[in-house]
């Protein structure tokens, strides 16, 4: 039985399972004839699905660039290139044909919406159909950060769970502001303007100061390398980057103070996770000193410490982390 967490993010797919984890790019495209080709050739696999052939990821960007799929709306769940997309981090993490239990998520703004969770779960089951998938089970994204959080010691910590719990899941579309009470989701705001507003930013820094324009994907590559890779000669992003990338701070900021009881200071903990945690972690630390990441330790950590060791953790992974061990969890007992 392989329990798996997967997450399709609006910027990248995670999955995890046991000790295995995948994240690519969220972009799919229709692998025609040619692309498909030269693909293969440099030995990438086309997905297969009933009738029809996927390149993903970073194959889909490198091979069929104009052709890219990327659908950001719920509708999302009914396209098969949803379904390509799952399928292959899935296959990244399961060994083939064994029994599987997949818990996934969609944004909170969607959870009410029955007919999208059950294309979601619908677009799970056909992702897993050359597994055994006894059980696909659908909750709020930002869960699975809260869930990280609880199972960071490797159990299940009961008392982490009471009380009133924030959660920032900073993503590429968007910054998500969530409470917990008891363990439950109890309500949520979406910050518009996530990485990608802040990445295309610094695209229009580096094109005025560099002359080079890259694709959103190369500047997210420049921006966690911390830097610009130029014929072969390394230059620094340019100025202004840092203040792009935190753009959405204030907002983010005032969207928890007036979410959480007494503005924040009614939480019993706060948890950051998201891709999006590397860049606004040490300047939400400064606004939230109960802030932790999970499997993160930040106590006692300079200001400057604190970007190395959020990336360490790898953020951006905790929800497909916390939602791999719902499922371990629910199967024992
Ligand atoms: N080590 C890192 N340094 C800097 N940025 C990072 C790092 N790791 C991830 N990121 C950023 O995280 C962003 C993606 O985060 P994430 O995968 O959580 O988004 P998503 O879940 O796909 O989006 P959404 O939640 O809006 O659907 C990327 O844009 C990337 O730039
Ligand atoms: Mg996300």
């Amino acid at each position: 039985m392989y329990p798996v967490g997967l997450i399709v993010g609006h910027g990248y797919v995670k999955a995890v399972a046991g000790g295995r984890s995948a994240i690519f790019p969220a972009v799919a495209a229709p692998a025609g004839a040619a692309d498909y080709e030269s693909a293969v050739a440099t030995g990438a696999r086309a997905v297969r699905l009933n009738g029809s052939a996927w390149l993903v990821g970073q194959e889909a960007l490198a091979f069929a660039p104009q052709r890219l799929v990327s659908i950001l709306d719920r509708s999302r769940y009914q396209s098969p290139s949803f379904v390509a997309l799952a399928r292959h981090a899935l296959a990244q993490v399961a060994p083939p044909g064994g029994p599987m239990a997949v818990m996934t998520g969609m944004p909170a703004a969607w959870f009410a919406d029955g007919a999208a969770r059950a294309a979601l779960e619908g677009a799970v089951r056909a992702a897993g159909s050359d597994w055994d998938v006894f059980n696909v089970s659908v909750a709020p994204e930002a869960a699975g950060v809260f869930y990280a959080a609880v199972f960071a010691g490797g159990a299940l910590d009961l008392t982490s769970t009471r009380g009133a719990v924030g959660v920032i899941d900073a993503g590429y579309r968007d910054v998500n502001v969530a409470l917990f009470h008891d363990g439950r989701y109890v309500s949520g705001e979406s910050v518009p303007g996530g990485m990608a507003d802040a990445l295309r930013e610094v695209r229009r820094l580096i094109s005025r100061q560099y002359g080079l324009e890259l694709a959103l994907h190369e500047v997210d590559a420049a921006v966690r390398a911390g830097g610009l890779d130029l014929a072969g000669v390394s230059r620094p992003l340019p100025e202004g980057t840092e203040a792009a990338l935190l753009r959405s701070l204030d907002t983010v900021v005032a969207t928890g103070r007036s979410l959480w009881p007494n503005g924040g200071r009614g939480l019993r903990a706060l948890v950051l996770g998201g891709g999006g945690a590397v860049a606004l972690g040490p300047a939400l630390h400064a606004a939230f000193p109960q802030l932790s990441v999970p499997g993160a330790d930040l106590r006692g950590l300079a200001p400057e410490q604190l970007r190395a060791m959020i990336a360490a953790a790898q953020p951006q992974l905790a929800g497909a982390r916390g939602f791999a061990a719902v499922a371990a969890a629910r199967q024992q007992r």
